[in-house]
């Protein structure tokens, strides 16, 4: 029997449940030293003095790093990662300094003993879409075009029966995991062993080596478990920076960083803020003559982060006037990084609320309205889809949800129902990742640099090992989360299984072409897969899904429920549907939490975050999420890689907030363009 498509439940829970499973910060090391971050108080200006006497004196503290006392690393574009390379400060709460002590309440005392006297400049942290210094950028992530065009959207515009062009936003948010970035350092006889909370082993080390001058060899990274990731630990802050200039300034003595919550919301990213200027243009049966965005967002000034807000209006409908831009404001703020589903996710809250909009405007209803703008092949590029489920997902969703029941103006007593639904999309693509097999006393060991975030990765490649090698998963160890296994590509952009389980195919088949179906001990086989790249090969590779929310609107307060969420998605095959499933609605829980509570707000009289902790900084609940329900279709994919398999770690948060927006609209006749929807935006207007 195959073990793909099965139930497999996963190979870290006894650890995990137990307490055993060892995360960064739990390192088993002797005579730990604490290390404590310090983060700037002003927005933009320079250290111009620092006083350590007070801190230094405290009976505990081994030493104190500072702009002025720290070695000198390699010259780096990454200019969030020179940390304290000299006192420069380009936004309020980037690191000025650290103290390590014999405990982590002495260091954070001690913290707060370092006198900083700070040259300040003028600072400006204001996002808006009429600043004069919005420019474009070279590119946007992941190294595609800023701006696209096809025919002339001005004149489908004047000659279109109805459009809608409205500006919708999305706040800025953060990725707010469980485990906060964690590092143990170790510094001994010229080498550095770094227990990292990471989503790759192998760019921590990469990084790490390059910034202090190692050979790769003197530096593992070592990360079997990781408690939640999302994007921001998908490349190294300047925590781990600092974690290795203290261990490296105390040889021998082990050193460990936690961040604090609230460090949490300054220095290791968030998801930009979004605004999005939103064209659909439509002729009298509701195709589409155009389609339209000019997306705007914000970077640090000290370092160019392009979210593809426009992405996903490039492939997702037919229309044959089309366009896009990015615009970018570098600002005195944080630098922004990857959060679930980048691109994708704020993208389509735009274009997917839009559609709304235009099937009410039209009178045809949402789902129709998206079947009859389905292109034949990727409207921009031209490539064949390897296969495109979308309206299967819309069909078979609005089935099981009992999307034909709904009816406007629906009422329970004092509360208002609707329904709403928006379609998913995320890019399916594969990296490059060895992978090494060696058998021994009847057992198989495959070993990679992968990374289980919780997904669930330990288990499904089990899985894929046990049948590409012809054996059950009892005779399979897979071992991933260390910089000593072979390279494998960072756990982000949904590519993981999908590059790690070819990885282990093509390492399978060299080991199989070398020793055949009865290998002796020791027999031992390395491959490499090369993947497809961001670009992808001859075809648009993409999965796709519909979501569906109900929404509960109470007439007097206002508040705003969410009873039912539904999702169904088309991704490939799927390698385990209990892991599978709770990805898909991971992802919509953080999707509902995203419409109804996620919003980091920047004062900008300071420049930070001023709810930067988890008692104003709302995320969804279990009494939030009371029904959430995630489905797939079958989807026999032989082009997009030979496992057949798409990500599916963050189509689940696409569309999520457009269906509870079109939802609160259908219950309420209130149309929110600007995310979170919370109840102040439907007070005034309901009836
Ligand atoms: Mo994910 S945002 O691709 O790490």
């Amino acid at each position: 029997m195959n073990a793909v498509g099965q139930d497999m439940v996963r190979r870290d829970g006894p650890a995990k449940v137990t307490g055993t499973a060892t995360y960064a910060y739990e390192a088993e090391v002797d005579n730990a030293a604490y290390c404590h971050l310090i983060l700037s108080t002003i927005a933009r200006g320079q250290v111009t003095d620092v006083d350590v006497s007070a801190a230094l004196a405290l009976p505990g503290v081994l030493t104190v790093l500072t702009p002025g006392n720290v070695e000198k690393l390699a010259p780096t574009d990454d200019a969030e990662l020179a940390v304290l390379q000299d006192g420069e400060v380009a936004y309020r709460g980037q690191i000025v300094g650290a103290v390590v002590a014999e405990t982590s309440e002495i260091a954070r005392h001690a913290a707060e003993l370092v006198h900083f006297t700070y040259h300040v400049d003028e600072h400006d942290s204001i996002f808006t879409t009429d600043r004069d210094d919005l420019y474009r950028p070279k590119a946007i992530n992941p190294g595609l075009e800023p701006d696209t065009s096809i025919g002339n959207v001005g004149e489908a515009v004047r000659s279109a029966h109805l459009t809608v062009a409205e500006t919708y936003s999305t706040p800025m948010v953060h990725h707010s995991p469980m485990e906060p970035h964690a590092t143990t350092a170790l510094w001994q006889d010229d080498s550095l062993v770094l227990w990292e909370s990471t989503q790759s082993v192998h760019s921590v080390r990469t990084d790490i080596a390059g910034l202090f001058s190692l050979d790769a060899e003197a530096v593992r990274v070592i990360c079997p478990y990781v408690g939640g990731g999302f994007g921001a630990k998908g490349s190294p802050h300047g925590n781990v920076v600092i974690a290795v200039m203290a261990a490296r300034a105390l040889p021998g003595r082990p050193i460990r960083l936690a961040l604090t919550r609230q460090q949490m919301f300054a220095i290791v990213g968030y998801r930009t803020p979004t605004i999005q200027e939103t064209t659909v243009a439509a002729d009298r049966d509701g195709r589409f003559t155009a389609l339209a965005m000019a997306a705007y967002g914000q970077t640090s000034r000290i370092k160019e982060f392009v979210e593809q807000t426009a992405a996903p209006t490039r492939m997702m409908y037919a229309a044959p006037n089309r366009a896009t831009s990015h615009r970018i404001a570098a600002l005195d703020v944080a630098v922004p990084t990857y959060m679930r589903a980048p691109g994708e996710c704020p993208g389509m809250f735009g274009p997917e609320v839009a559609v709304d909009e235009l099937a009410d405007a039209l009178g045809i209803d949402p789902i129709e309205l998206r079947v009859r703008n389905e292109p034949e092949v990727d409207p921009e590029t031209g490539k064949p889809f390897s296969s495109r489920n979308l309206i299967a997902c819309l069909r078979e969703g609005a089935e099981r949800f009992g999307w034909a029941d709904r009816v406007a103006g629906a009422r329970d007593g004092d509360w208002l129902i609707g329904t709403g639904v928006a379609a998913s999309v995320f890019p399916a693509f594969t990296l490059r990742t060895t992978a090494n097999i060696r058998f021994d006393h009847n057992r198989y060991t495959v070993e990679l640099g992968a990374a289980d975030l919780g997904t669930g990765a330990w288990t499904v490649l089990t899985q894929i090992a046990a049948d590409a090698l012809g054996v059950p998963v009892e005779q399979v160890d897979v071992r991933i989360g260390d910089s000593a296994y072979p390279f494998a590509s960072v756990a982000g952009g949904s590519s993981g299984t999908a590059t790690w389980g070819s990885a282990i195919l093509t390492a399978a088949d060299t080991f199989r072409d070398k020793y055949g179906d009865d290998p002796a001990d020791g027999d031992e086989a390395e491959n490499t897969f090369i993947g497809t790249g961001f670009e992808g090969g001859p075809y648009a590779t993409y999965a796709f899904g519909a979501q569906f929310a109900e929404v509960r609107v109470h007439a007097d307060t206002g508040e705003i429920r969410v009873p039912r969420l539904l999702g169904v998605f088309a991704a490939g095959r799927i390698i385990n549907p209990r892991t599978a499933r709770s990805q898909f609605v991971g992802g919509m829980t953080m999707g509902l939490s995203m419409a109804l509570h996620e919003h980091s707000v920047l004062d900008p009289r300071f420049g930070h975050v001023i709810n930067h902790d988890l008692a104003e900084y709302h995320i969804a609940s279990c009494s939030d999420a009371t029904d959430v329900a995630a489905h797939w279709i079958e989807e026999d994919d032989p082009h997009v890689n030979r496992l057949g398999a798409k990500g599916i770690g963050e189509i689940g948060i696409v569309g999520t907030a457009a269906a509870i927006v079109n939802a609160a609209h259908h219950a309420t006749g209130i149309r929110v363009r600007h995310l979170p929807l919370t109840l102040d935006k439907l007070l005034a207007g309901l009836p």
